[in-house]
């Protein structure tokens, strides 16, 4: 069954996150423009096996942040507090794409409580300076009042073309998904993605094994350019989607369950 639970954050005014299952923690996170729900395809298998954490990350869903800005380390910051308040101490991270981001900022700051750490189509390269200049047109464009003109043109860009010809309804719910996110959090997730470090070196010290998901029509983190990174650990689980672009928990829902759930009973064995 599964329970959503708010609580008050130390430096933020509300937190909020999904559990259900029970067994090993596994935790979730979200990338943008969403929020823990984009996980809603994925959480009931994986919930036959563990102890499922679906946080929404602050500025997103449920969950708020004060003041204007938001770095990845705060967002991690906040996964601790959730992990904290449910006396996790051991546990699964999985990030997507700018959840990624924020799963590597935890494992510098809490690696030694981490199993193992999955990478859903996301990486541990900074932003180039491309990418920057990229966001911060994107940020103008918020800034002027083009919020809803921003997601409706972006969110079709995550999903490959046969999905958004086939499931336009779903396409379309992203979307509406996407809409709900205000400016502000927009503007400062943007502002707190183009000031993240690269955390090559968080691959290269891992003690837990990673988990690379790569979509082959990804166009945001085009495996050909992440690949590289999945030889960095000691241990690599590597699995590339065909057919699949950025959004491989509504793209390939059962499939991603699936190697979750694999990869989630290897980590658990793994050093015991
Ligand atoms: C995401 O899916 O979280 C974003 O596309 C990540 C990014 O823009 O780097």
């Amino acid at each position: 069954m599964e329970q959503k639970i708010q609580i008050t954050g130390k430096k933020f005014p509300q937190l909020s996150y999904v559990k259900t299952g029970s067994g090993p923690a596994i935790i979730l996170l979200h990338g943008f423009p969403e929020s823990g729900s984009l996980w809603r395809y994925v959480w009931p298998q994986l919930s036959e096996n563990f102890t499922v954490i679906v946080p929404d990350l602050p500025g997103s869903g449920d969950a708020s942040f004060n003041g204007d800005s938001l770095s990845i380390e705060q967002l991690a910051e906040s996964v601790k507090q959730v992990v904290d308040n449910e006396g996790i101490s051991e546990m699964i991270m999985v990030g997507h794409s700018m959840g990624g981001y924020v799963a590597l900022a935890f494992a510098d700051l809490y690696g030694n409580s981490l199993k193992g750490l999955s990478l859903v189509h996301s990486t541990a390269a900074a932003d180039n300076d491309e990418k920057k200049e990229a966001r911060r047109k994107s940020i103008a464009l918020i800034e002027k009042g083009g919020k809803d003109a921003f997601i409706r043109q972006m969110v079709p860009a995550l999903f490959s073309k046969a999905f958004k010809e086939g499931k336009p309804d779903v396409l379309e719910q992203e979307i509406e998904r996407g809409l709900q996110l205000d400016g502000k959090s927009m503007v400062a997730f943007y502002n707190a993605m183009i000031n993240r470090p690269a955390r090559i070196t968080t691959l290269e010290k891992a003690s837990y094994p990673i988990q690379w998901i790569f979509g082959e029509e990804d166009t945001i983190v085009p495996p050909e350019k992440v690949m590289q990174q999945s030889t960095l650990a000691d241990v690599n689980f590597v699995s590339v989607y065909s057919g699949c672009a950025h959004m491989s928990m509504l793209e390939d829902p059962e499939r991603l369950a699936d190697d979750l759930n694999d990869f989630g009973g290897y980590c658990f064995k793994f050093n015991r």
